[in-house]
């Protein structure tokens, strides 16, 4: 489970990633595909408004961290996506290190070292939850 201070400092990050949430995807997305372009054919169907799904999700979580049960229905619903189009466990980091790298570039000063390892746990909590369930998914069929 993510520490009480973890949680606490996400739910005080989230206006200012609500603010900023679509430069922060816009930026991940700049910094996935330059560093690792291999990813780049799993979103060639992609719409044109996935940094603002992204960045939809990224708030949604951030706002319900403390409840995440609240998430199941629509954690399962992209676990199905990425499962379908092919996403597996060692992207994760992947997309880990350019979020939070996009998160850091464009919340600049204000994102202490301290709210920043707050965000690293906190993606690699939900990436785990993500995982896990789509390797169930992927071998189980369900
Ligand atoms: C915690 C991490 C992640 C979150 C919160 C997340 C969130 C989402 C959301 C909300 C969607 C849209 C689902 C829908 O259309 O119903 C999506 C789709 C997708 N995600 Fe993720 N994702 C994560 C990790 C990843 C990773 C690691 C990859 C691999 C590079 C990835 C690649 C994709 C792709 C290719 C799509 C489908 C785009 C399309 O064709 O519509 N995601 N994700």
């Amino acid at each position: 489970m993510l520490t009480e201070s973890t949680v606490t400092i996400l739910k005080a990050t989230a206006p200012a990633v609500k603010q900023h949430g679509e430069l922060i995807a816009g930026r991940m997305y700049e910094l996935l595909f330059s560093k690792y372009p291999q990813v780049k054919s799993l979103f060639a169907k992609a719409p044109q408004n996935q940094p603002q799904v992204l960045a939809r999700a990224i708030i949604t979580y951030c706002e319900n961290v403390d409840n995440l049960d609240t998430l199941t229905g629509a954690l399962d619903r992209i676990s199905r996506k990425h499962v379908a189009i092919g996403v597996t466990a060692d992207h994760y980091p992947l997309v880990g290190e350019c979020l939070l790298q996009a998160i850091q570039d464009v919340l600049g000063a204000a994102a202490t070292p301290e709210i920043m390892t707050s965000w690293k746990e906190a993606f690699f909590f939900l990436a785990g939850v993500m995982i896990q369930r789509e390797k169930a998914l992927a071998t189980q069929n369900v």
